[in-house]
């Protein structure tokens, strides 16, 4: 079939034409970054079939030297272009594809190849997975084809075209599907870690503003770490997703530095219908931060590292499970025998997705499996295990503090954490969580 080089300084749409290229022809293209560049490699190997070019990199008439030289030496290559190309050049080297449309020129790469077309519309049937429609209003352009599903009469399912890869002037009605009660698009299963790379790029530009209103910066992160954690499940730590954790710590800061805790972000916070493990997150967070700068002076160089497990402690628990933090809670709630499995192991499962990751702090895995008091990670031991560490029980007293504020709403029972919290760092801390949040109305 030959080889392929490829010149493209748009990282995104190379790395799609690349996989693509790589899915059909079992080729692996050569990336080259201008014609000269590409020249070098023809005259090593002039028997290339196919060169996919931007029309111009900068100044460099791209598409233009290379066709003059292929003729010149009467090469058997073929370009396929991306972009406008003067006209005086087209002849049957040039086939020329729209601006940027990867399928177009995905499309003309296979007919110079001569893969047949049928071949591929079969392999092109590929899994659709969901998208939440809220999300897309974070998006600059559209990174992906996506698609609404319907039902056939029959029942089926079938998948419509709603906006293209690239689209960028339709984002305004993605507000009417929201409206309309579409909460999930749909994409190729083969587009999603593209998805999100270009979603935390987005997330990125937003967060890092230091300016946005409080009830902004909140949402955009409620949504981001809503869609963080079951693709961490899923994934781990793939890098777009390190970037939207690196993003969510620093916009906590940052809401932290700029707005009082107390009373300003915890109201926000108890206004708003943010699920339970962002709420959770955020409150931890402003605990830990003014911990840090009252009393505790020697947790203030580790906030960092607690905001951390605040993120990642409950990742594997949905809607209400996190609130459970005793065993009787959780016999009373009856999940069934699969859940509550889940449910007593779910720091130690936390904290393996951590374990190796050497780009976090290492005892940020031992805090996480420790967080419910026993060094296993399994179950919910009262009164916690003496020997778990320091941090261990500073995060576990200050989560148990946290869901008796939810709970009574008016004034948490002390007397109640105090009979479960024995050890004197508890009550400490929990006296000193007392007083923060006595400002809270
Ligand atoms: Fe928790
Ligand atoms: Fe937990």
């Amino acid at each position: 079939m030959g080889q392929i080089i490829i010149i493209e300084d748009n990282q995104g749409l190379l790395s799609v034409l690349s996989t693509g290229l790589k899915k059909y022809t079992n080729i692996e293209p050569f990336p080259r970054e201008d014609a000269e560049d590409a020249i070098d490699l023809l005259k090593i190997l002039p028997g290339i079939k196919l060169i996919i070019t931007k029309n111009k990199i900068g100044n460099d008439e791209t598409a233009k030297i290379l066709c003059e030289y292929i003729k010149k030496n009467n090469l058997p290559t073929k370009l396929v272009v991306n972009g406008p190309v003067n006209e005086s050049l087209g002849d049957s080297h040039f086939i020329v594809s729209t601006d940027g449309d990867y399928e177009q020129i995905l499309f003309n790469s296979f007919k110079v190849l001569n893969i047949p077309l049928d071949d591929i519309r079969k392999r092109n049937i590929t899994d659709y997975v969901s998208v939440k429609t809220s999300i897309y209003k974070y998006l600059d352009f559209i990174p992906a084809d996506t698609f609404i599903r319907l039902k056939k009469p029959d029942g089926s399912d079938y998948y419509l075209r709603c906006y293209h890869h690239g689209d960028k002037d339709k984002l305004e009605s993605i507000e009417s599907y929201i409206t309309q009660g579409v909460e999930n698009f749909f994409i190729h299963e083969e587009d999603e870690v593209r998805f999100y790379n270009v979603f935390s790029d987005c997330l990125t530009q937003i967060l890092e503003i230091q300016h946005i209103p409080l009830k902004k910066r909140l949402d955009t992160m409620a949504d981001a770490y809503d869609t963080f954690s079951p693709l961490v499940v899923k994934w781990g730590l793939i890098s777009c997703l390190v970037q939207m954790y690196d993003d969510l710590i620093s916009s906590a800061k940052i809401a932290l530095e700029m707005h009082h805790f107390i009373p300003m972000v915890y109201s926000q916070i108890e206004k708003e219908n943010y699920s339970y493990n962002f709420k959770n997150f955020m409150n931890l967070s402003g605990a830990f931060f003014l911990l840090g700068r009252q009393n505790f002076s020697d947790l203030f160089k580790e906030v960092d590292k607690l905001m951390g497990v605040a993120i990642f402690h409950d990742i594997r628990l949905k809607g209400q499970q996190a609130m459970i933090l005793s065993l009787r809670e959780l016999r009373e709630a009856k999940y069934n025998a699969i859940e509550e499995e889940i449910i007593l192991d779910h720091a130690r499962d936390a904290a393996e997705i951590l374990k190796d990751e050497y780009a976090f702090p290492l005892d940020m895995s031992k805090i996480i499996r420790e967080h419910h008091g026993d060094h296993s990670g399994i179950g919910f031991p009262i009164p916690p295990k003496e020997t778990i560490g320091h941090l261990s029980k500073v995060f576990l007293a200050t989560e148990m503090f946290l869901k008796e504020l939810y709970e009574t709403k008016d004034t948490p029972d002390m007397e109640k954490l105090q009979k479960s919290l024995n050890e004197d760092i508890y009550k400490k801390i929990i006296n000193q969580l007392y007083l923060i949040f006595s400002g809270r109305k």
